[in-house]
Formats: structure tokens, sequence, C-alpha cells
């Protein structure tokens, strides 16, 4: 097949793009936002576009030729959706629908929207299914929630074949120092302060990336059109527990550790079930949160070529302004 990857310079659609080339012919579109980085295509074999997914005459012109469609395209960090939202609203509304609209129009034979856990909002025991409501409560999940009622729309009005692959918190290489894990790997490998929100105490389902990827591509070649399907990590943890072991990995005292102002309407708890992924398609996660972290740590350590440039760039102007204090 001839793939359109949308966002494919971003973390977890650079990480799908090196299991997608190995048997796919691959095109990226990706704006190259702060997030968005050409070295995450480094060494493999995919055409880059650089431009938007709301761009209907940019998006037409890639898209022509394809067989099948991957949108990983977003603006991806809670606390920025708090502080500034109009690009969700873009890329999310806007972006998925001109998407969906340009492949209907050239008739390409499938879509996948690549979406979150944080659709169906905070759960305080159990899991969601797919069956479950959407209740986002972040500008990020609200408008990741209507980018999904988009593609489900199009898919029963127009019956395009389109599906929907929902992760929970991934992480591993190459994701860009915002989200928690990085963040305080990195933090914690300068001896900086380890900024837990609140009181550290909320849960989030921990899948590694490549596991999400393996399940993204299932569902692309096997999932029923019009269908979601959950992929959920291995592991639940509270925030603290997740410090708590970036600073042992790391070599470095709890001390570190500095509970701050709670993200405004912080979720509590994010939980999926994967079972319809499991019993229809087959899918495990097998990367063990344990086993993972410590990867990723191993890898931050070994690729500070990789970030030096973002913690000497906006992020610093960034991180200043989100947490009042430099970093070290
Ligand atoms: P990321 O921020 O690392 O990368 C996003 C990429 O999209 C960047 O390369 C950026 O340049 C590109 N982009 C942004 N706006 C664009 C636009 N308008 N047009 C074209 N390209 C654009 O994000 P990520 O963590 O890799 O997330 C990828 C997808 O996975 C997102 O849809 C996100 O909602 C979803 N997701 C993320 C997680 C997670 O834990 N990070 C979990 C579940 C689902
Ligand atoms: P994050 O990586 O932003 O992902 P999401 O908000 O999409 O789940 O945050 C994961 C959890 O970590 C979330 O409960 C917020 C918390 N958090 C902190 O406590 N401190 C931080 O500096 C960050 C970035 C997140």
């Amino acid at each position: 097949m001839r793939l359109l990857v949308t966002g494919a310079c971003g973390f977890i659609g650079s990480s799908y793009v090196r299991l997608a080339c190995e048997d796919h012919q691959v095109v990226v579109l990706d704006k190259l936002t702060y997030a968005g980085r050409q070295e995450n295509l480094e060494g493999l074999d995919v055409e880059l576009v650089v431009g938007a997914i709301e761009d209907v005459d940019k998006v037409r012109a890639v898209m022509e030729g394809c067989d099948a469609v991957v949108n990983f395209a977003a603006e991806s960090h809670v606390d920025r959706s708090i502080s500034d939202q109009e690009a969700f609203a873009r890329t999310h509304v806007i972006g998925t629908s001109v998407l969906l609209d340009v492949a209907r129009d050239l008739g390409v034979g499938r879509y996948l929207q690549v979406s979150t856990d944080e659709v169906y909002g905070s759960i305080e025991s159990g899991s969601f299914t797919e069956e479950s409501p959407l209740d986002p409560s972040s500008p990020y999940s609200a408008t990741k929630a209507a980018g999904d009622l988009l593609v489900s729309a199009h898919a029963h009005t127009y019956g395009i074949d389109a599906v929907i692959c929902r992760g929970s918190n991934n992480y591993g290489p190459r994701q860009y120092p915002e989200k928690l894990i990085p963040l305080m790997i990195l933090n914690a490998l300068h001896g900086d302060h380890l900024p837990v929100y609140g009181d550290g105490r909320n849960v989030r389902n921990w899948l590694y990336v490549e596991d999400f990827c393996r399940a993204i591509h299932t569902v692309l070649l096997e999932g029923r059109p019009g269908e979601a399907y959950n992929a959920g990590g291995p592991d639940e943890m509270e925030n603290v527990e997740v410090v708590k072991r970036v600073l042992a990995l790391t070599g470095r005292d709890e001390s570190l550790i500095e509970y701050v102002t709670d993200r405004p309407g912080h979720d509590r708890r994010y939980s999926l079930s994967s079972e319809k992924l499991r019993s229809e398609l087959g899918w495990e996660p097998e990367v063990r949160f344990e086993d993972g972290l410590e990867r990723t740590v191993a890898w931050y350590r070994e690729n500070a070529w990789w970030w030096e440039p973002i913690r000497s760039g906006e992020y610093r102007q960034y991180y200043e302004r989100h947490y009042g204090r430099a970093l070290g």
C-alpha cells in the first residue's frame, strides 16, 4: 500500500512509520510545529511533505494515489490547550474534516484516526469500553472528541471506510519533554526539581509507544469499517510513583520532587479496556512499564543530541512561562 501518514515527525507517528515503512510505501504530511522534528525520520525510507492537514490543496496533492490515510497530526499537550486552544480546534476539527472530505472525494480505501483515552473523560473505578459515552474535559480532549465524531459521521453518512484507534498515555523514545515522563527524566538527569501537579495521585494507564503503533497497524489492516478500538497499556500508576521510579533509574534523591499547583480540571484517572482489540484482532501490549521505562531512560541518556536543541530553544521559554521557574 501507499500510506499517507500525517503528523509523523512527532513522537508516535515517527515510531509508527518505522514499523509501516518495512512493508509499505510511506508519504508523510507534517506542519513541523514545535513538536514536529525532521530528525525523527532520519534514516527512514519515507517522503516528507511539509504542510498542514487543514490546507485542502496540499492535502489533495499529497493524498492522490494513496490507498490509506493514518492521521496522527495533532496538538498533543493538555497544558498548552488550557492556555491557548485555537490551534487545537484548527488541527483536530478543521484538519480532520479536510482529511475526511478529500479521502471521500478521492475514494481512498481506508482512513484511520489516531485518538486518545482522554475523549472518554475521567473514571474513578473500572475501565472505559468503546461503548462508553465521550465526555472530554480539557480543550485538548474536547477537540480530539470532535475529530472522532466527525470520523464516525463520515462513515455513517457517506459510507467511507474509516476506523478509530484510541490509545492510553504513551511513553518511549522521541517524546517531546513537555510530557510527564521525558520531562521528569531530563530534569532528573540535570538535577532540576521534578514538578508534580496537585497531590500526585492522578492515575494514568501507561502504554509503550511501539505497542500502540502495533495496535494502530493492526486496526488499519484488520479493523472492521466504522469501528473504534481501544488500546490500553498493561500498567496503571499514580504519577508520584512514576516519578519515584524515574528518580531511582537516574540515581537521584526523592528530595527533588516538588509538589506544584494542580492543572485546572485535571482528570483524576484514565483507564481503558482493550478487550475488543484483544479478542477480535489478537493485539496484546508486550512491554511492561518497568522494562519500557528503563529503555526510555536509557534512550534519553544516550541521545542528548536529540533533546539538547529542544532544551535550549522554545521549550525553555515554555517551561518558564508554565512552571514559573527556570530550567537549570
Ligand atoms: P506530537 O505532539 O509528538 O506530534 C504531533 C505531530 O503533528 C507533530 O509532528 C506536528 O508537527 C504535527 N502537526 C501538528 N499540527 C499539524 C497540522 N495542522 N498539520 C500537520 N501536522 C501537524 O504528538 P504525539 O504524542 O506523537 O501524538 C500523535 C497522535 O496520537 C495525536 O493524534 C494524539 O492525540 C494521539 N495520542 C497521543 C498519546 C500520547 O500519550 N502522546 C496517547 C494517545 C493518543
Ligand atoms: P501528561 O504527560 O501531560 O499527559 P496527559 O495529561 O495527557 O495525561 O501528564 C501525565 C500526568 O502527569 C497528568 O496527570 C499530569 C501529570 N503531570 C505532572 O504532575 N507534572 C508535569 O509537569 C506534567 C507535564 C504532567
